[in-house]
């Protein structure tokens, strides 16, 4: 089977969005972590907990309308049952959003009493969020502000600063820049991340990618590749060159001489992939109970 090389990825910005969140962290009460549905772990920045230490944290997996509802509800479980709380929502539609607040009135009602008791009573909880690059930030962040996107320094007596977005009359969002980690560990994880979208394909062999996607495909969801009329026959035995090849040519994408124009094919199976036409899947599943992997 072929394999996609280590993808690297040197975010110039890094350094810097790590030391404003290391720095901006003090001043929250919580981190909205902010991943895709699609590949819950693998959206994670594996070196957000050394920036923010033990602070309150809330996961959001967005983009549920891609994923597999049934692994979404195990993902969500397994968090939870960690101790992670977390919520699923599709910022696209704006369906399950009006679960956060809620949710992170929750996971700091002990603060909110306390300061109601000190009679703190116009200190607004103030969060941050973070996420990798195309996670949908700002999709989210609008649901939420809505008309209320960047009101905040119209309140009296608060300082006039860009950073913070009022989304409730009592809580305060700071957004950071989409920020990936230097160097995946694991290859699989560079590569769910590139057939999700996040790394840019500029920096990718967008034909070894779609490869991957058949590949994956054959193995998990081999129904699906109807769409490209491959039957079950035409996946044994196949390279996934070739089945890149044959789901071009079934698909009538043809350079002069008869052959197969791969690369718009690849593009193609990619672009159909992140634009959901495959259908809802997720890439990748929580572990079950005892270690073992489904
Ligand atoms: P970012 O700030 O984290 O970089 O992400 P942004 O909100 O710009 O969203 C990145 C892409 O993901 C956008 O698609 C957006 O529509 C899509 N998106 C955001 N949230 C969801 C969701 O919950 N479900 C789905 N399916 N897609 C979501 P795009 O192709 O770049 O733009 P467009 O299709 O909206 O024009």
């Amino acid at each position: 089977m072929a394999q996609t090389p280590n993808i690297q990825w040197f975010p110039g910005h890094m350094a810097k969005t790590r030391r404003l969140i290391q720095e901006q962290v003090k001043m929250v009460d919580l981190v909205a972590e902010l991943a895709d549905a699609r590949i819950p772990q693998s959206s994670r920045n594996p070196e957000l907990p050394k920036w923010i230490g033990d602070k309150r944290r809330l996961l959001i997996l967005n983009k549920s309308d891609a994923a597999d509802p049934d692994l979404t509800a195990r993902w969500l479980r397994y968090y939870r049952e960690s101790g992670l709380p977390a919520i699923a929502v599709d910022a696209r539609s704006g369906k399950g959003v009006n679960q956060f607040l809620p949710a992170v009135r929750e996971i700091l009602a002990d603060v909110i009493a306390r300061r109601q008791e000190k009679g703190m009573v116009g200190r607004p909880i103030r969060m941050m969020i973070v996420g990798i690059p195309n996670v949908g930030k700002s999709s989210f962040i609008n649901r939420l502000a809505g008309g209320r996107r960047a009101k905040v320094e119209d309140r009296p007596g608060v300082t006039v600063d860009k950073q913070w977005i009022s989304v409730a009359k009592d809580v305060d969002l700071m957004d950071t820049p989409g920020v990936l980690w230097p160097k995946f560990e694991d290859p699989s994880v560079g590569e769910k991340l590139a057939f999700t979208g996040a790394v840019k394909d500029q920096v990718l062999d967008v034909e070894l990618l779609a490869m991957r996607l058949l590949g994956w495909l054959r193995e998990e969801y081999p129904a699906l590749l109807a769409r490209y009329k491959l039957a079950p026959a035409d996946l044994e035995g196949r390279e996934e060159y070739e089945l890149l090849e044959l789901a071009g040519r079934r698909r009538g994408m043809l350079i002069s001489g008869g052959e197969v124009d791969t690369l718009r094919a690849a593009a193609m199976i990619l672009d159909e992939y992140r634009g959901g036409k495959l259908g809802r899947l997720s890439l990748e599943a929580p572990p079950r109970k005892g270690g073992e992997q489904p």
